[in-house]
C-alpha cells in the first residue's frame, strides 16, 4: 500500500523540499500552502520532476482549514501515514527591536504560537485518529535548536517559547501514543538557506530536510518522544 504524507507550509523553504524528498521515496504527498495559488505553482514544479503530489489549502491556523483538508484526504485516499508539521513564522527576528523580551509584545507571541503551536496541535487531534485507523504514523515537528532549553539564550523570543513548547507537545503525544506504532519527533534542522534562514545560513534545503526525512520514514522499531539533528538527539 503506497503510504501517504502530508506537509504544512511547503510552498517554499525546507517544506517544499520535504515534498520532493518523500516523493521520491513513492510516496504519495499532499503538499499544502495557505496560498492555493503558490501551492498548485509549487506541485507543478514536482510534477514536471515525474513526482507523484498534489496540491491541497492549508491555513494552520484555521481550525475550519484543517477540518476541510482532513476531510479531502479521508475522501481521496482513506488514510494518513506521515504527518510533517513544518509551517512556522518568526516575526521576531534578530535585529528587530522586538527580539529583546524587554520589547515583545503579547500579540506577537499570540500570533506566533498560533502558527508554530496551536497549529501542529489542530493537525495531530485531527489526523493521528486516521492514522490509529492503519496503526501506522510519523509524526515529525518541526523545531528549533532555538527552543532548547539547554541552550535557551536572548533573541526572537517568541520563536523560542513556540519551539519549546512545540517540543513539549512532541512528549505529550509521543507519551500518549506509546506502543501504537505511530512514532512522533521533533527536528532541529539546523541554520538553513530559506526565506526564513537567510543567505547567510550554513545549510542548504536538501541538508536541512535530510534528518526530517529519515524521521518521516522511520522503521517500525525507531525511536519516539525524541529531538534530532542530523540524525543524532539532542537536549532538550
Ligand atoms: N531555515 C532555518 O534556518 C530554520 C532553522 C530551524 C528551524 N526552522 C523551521 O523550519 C520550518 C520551515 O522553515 P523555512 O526555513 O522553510 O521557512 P520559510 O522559508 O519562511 O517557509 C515557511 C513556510 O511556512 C508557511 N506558513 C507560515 N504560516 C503559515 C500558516 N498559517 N499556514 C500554513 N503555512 C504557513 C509559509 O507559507 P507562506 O509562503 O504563505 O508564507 C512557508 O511556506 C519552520 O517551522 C522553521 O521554524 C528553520
Amino acid at each position: 500500500m503506497q503510504k501517504v504524507a502530508i506537509v504544512t507550509g511547503a510552498n517554499r523553504g525546507l517544506g517544499f523540499e520535504t515534498c520532493r524528498q518523500l516523493a521520491k521515496r513513492d510516496i504519495q504527498v499532499i503538499l499544502t500552502s495557505r496560498d492555493e495559488a503558490q501551492g498548485k505553482a509549487a506541485v507543478e514544479k514536482l510534477q514536471a520532476e515525474g513526482l507523484e503530489v498534489v496540491s491541497h489549502p492549508l491555513d494552520v491556523t484555521s481550525a475550519e482549514s484543517i477540518e476541510h483538508l482532513t476531510q479531502f484526504i479521508r475522501n481521496q485516499f482513506g488514510r494518513l501515514d506521515i504527518l510533517v508539521n513544518n509551517a512556522g513564522i518568526a516575526r521576531d527576528p534578530l535585529g528587530d527591536p522586538e527580539s529583546s523580551i524587554f520589547n515583545t509584545k503579547v500579540s506577537t507571541i499570540h500570533e506566533t504560537m498560533e502558527t508554530n503551536l496551536h497549529g501542529p496541535l489542530l493537525l495531530c487531534q485531527a489526523l493521528i485518529p486516521l492514522m490509529k485507523e492503519h496503526q501506522y504514523g510519523r509524526v515529525v515537528n518541526v523545531s528549533s535548536g532555538a527552543g532548547q532549553l539547554s541552550d535557551m539564550n536572548t533573541g526572537f523570543p517568541a520563536y523560542r517559547m513556540s519551539k519549546t513548547a512545540l517540543n513539549a507537545l512532541t512528549r505529550i503525544f509521543a507519551n500518549e501514543l506509546e506502543g501504537t506504532n505511530i512514532l512522533v519527533n521533533s527536528v532541529c534542522p539546523g541554520w538553513v538557506r530559506t526565506d526564513m534562514g537567510g543567505p547567510n545560513a550554513t545549510r542548504s534545503v536538501e541538508q536541512g530536510v535530510e534528518t526530517i526525512v529519515w524521521l518521516a520514514t522511520l522503521p517500525d522499531d525507531g525511536p519516539t518522544s525524541g529531538f534530532f539533528r542530523d540524525r543524532q538527539p539532542i537536549d532538550w
